[in-house]
């Protein structure tokens, strides 16, 4: 039997235990230790008792380990701990299986949260939560073999905080970190997000611009595209993406829309963890609403997503929102681009465009042109336009562009930061060097 079969089996096996121990409304042994609480200064150790024919003997005196034997994990028949026993957590570890990537946040929200990682080889995860503050620690497991991993947490309580650990792999050690996260609240008067663009290949400047957004105090980011330079070349993910955002992607999430460079690509869908299609989804953060929409030329004209926001811009979650924010990656107009013969995307303005336009959006962010611009869109109830593409790629400084909605270009490197009042969003686009670029006020507003 291969490796991955055996692991396989042990996984189906343990699937069967815990629904039977579950189903059995299994409760701890008294002689098993109940650790949660200790199991905090423990998750370092290692397990050395050999032979899985030893396991069911040997593993209670080891169930003050971080996964710990809870409830779902003890077989009252031997007062042992399933999952070491199955799993084979009383064998000798294999070495560690390095963390690639994370752990990340992914949609984190109000009620649920995905927490993902990479490892080198396909293996099971699992992530233990808890309440900050709270000593009880709950387990999660993976339901599959992979290399990129997520675990979906859910039923949590919204504006609370969570602690988290994980096990990138089970048959590994622990990873001694902890981290948390604070679920979105239910309603929020004020608060900061940021916006980001276009980093592809100068993962440094992410890295500055990724801190600087950190110290703002930003609940959430928005990467409005071209967060790669090719998303086939899955080494990009890591090397331009995820190790740029680690001050922050641990603890908040962010938001991809698809830009041009990430092709489409498989690593897009196996690296972000969104609502179906993964390419438009929408969620609420206090009195705003934001859409992310799939605005890259090559892949949205097909898209079938015009049904769907008009859906989205006919909820009450859109029309009763004090602010309504749009995200996607092209710009409809620019006045600076790499050469003099682009000044925006004419699909844009002809498709996309005229489904937004009369909509009541109070800021449509996009990139693709590798600058900061911001406009104003007269068209329908009109729109403030923010171009960030500014995230790292070489910037765009040829004046391609003639367009008067456009009033404020800068080629530089930036970020923009939201603030979120109940009187005003402030948004201001602060560069590399920290000063602002711009700033200006949007007032809000239900649509009637
Ligand atoms: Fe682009």
């Amino acid at each position: 039997m291969t490796p991955i079969a055996v692991r396989i089996t042990r996984l189906l096996a343990v699937t069967a235990i815990l629904l039977a121990t579950v189903l059995s409304g299994c409760t701890q042994d008294s002689d098993a230790p109940s650790q949660p609480a200790d199991v905090a200064t423990d998750i370092g150790s290692a397990d050395t008792v050999p032979g899985e024919e030893d396991a069911a003997m040997d593993c209670p005196s080891k169930c003050d380990d971080w996964l710990a034997c809870t409830d779902d994990f003890c077989d009252t028949a031997t007062g042992t701990c399933v999952y070491k026993a199955v799993l084979g957590e009383c064998t000798e570890p294999i070495p560690t299986n390095a963390l690639e990537v994370g752990p990340y946040l992914q949609w984190a929200i109000q009620t649920e949260a995905t927490i993902m990682w990479e490892t080198t080889e396909r293996c099971v995860g699992a992530v233990l939560l808890s309440k900050v503050g709270d000593s009880v620690w709950t387990p999660h497991l993976e339901g599959s073999f992979e290399t990129i991993h997520e675990i979906t947490v859910s039923d949590l309580t919204p504006g609370t905080e969570y602690a988290y650990r994980i096990r990138p792999c089970l048959d590994d050690e622990p990873v001694p970190e902890q981290w948390a996260f604070e679920t979105f609240p239910e309603s929020s008067d004020s608060y900061v997000f940021s916006v980001w663009g276009d980093s592809q290949d100068h993962p440094e400047v992410l890295s500055d611009l990724a801190e600087m957004m950190w110290d703002d105090g930003t609940r959430f980011a928005v990467a409005v595209g071209d967060v790669v330079s090719d998303g086939e070349v899955k080494e990009q993910w890591k090397e331009l993406l995820f190790d740029s955002i680690a001050s922050f992607s641990p603890y908040i999430p962010f938001f991809g829309a698809m830009g041009n460079h990430e092709r489409n690509a498989e690593w897009l869908y196996k690296y972000y963890h969104l609502p179906e299609p993964e390419t438009r989804f929408a969620f609420t953060y206090g009195p705003a609403r934001f859409v992310v929409i799939n605005g890259v030329t090559a892949y949205s004209m097909f898209d079938p997503q015009g049904a769907w926001l008009a859906e989205e811009t006919e909820s009450p979650e859109w029309k009763e929102a004090s602010y309504r924010f749009v995200f996607f990656h092209e710009m409809p107009i620019t006045n600076l681009w790499g050469h003099d013969k682009i000044d925006g995307e004419p699909l844009i303005r002809k498709v996309l465009m005229p489904q937004i336009e009369d909509k009541g959006v109070s800021v449509l962010f996009t990139g693709h042109a590798h600058c900061y611009e911001r406009g104003y869109l007269p068209a329908g109830l009109g729109m403030f336009l923010v171009v960030t593409g500014g995230g790292g790629g070489g910037l765009d400084t040829v004046v391609s562009g003639d367009w008067p909605e456009i009033t404020v270009a800068e080629s530089k490197y930036h970020y923009t930061r939201v603030t979120v009042t109940p009187e005003t969003a402030v948004v201001t686009a602060i560069a590399l060097d920290g000063s602002e670029l711009d700033t200006f006020d949007v007032l809000p507003g239900p649509i009637e």
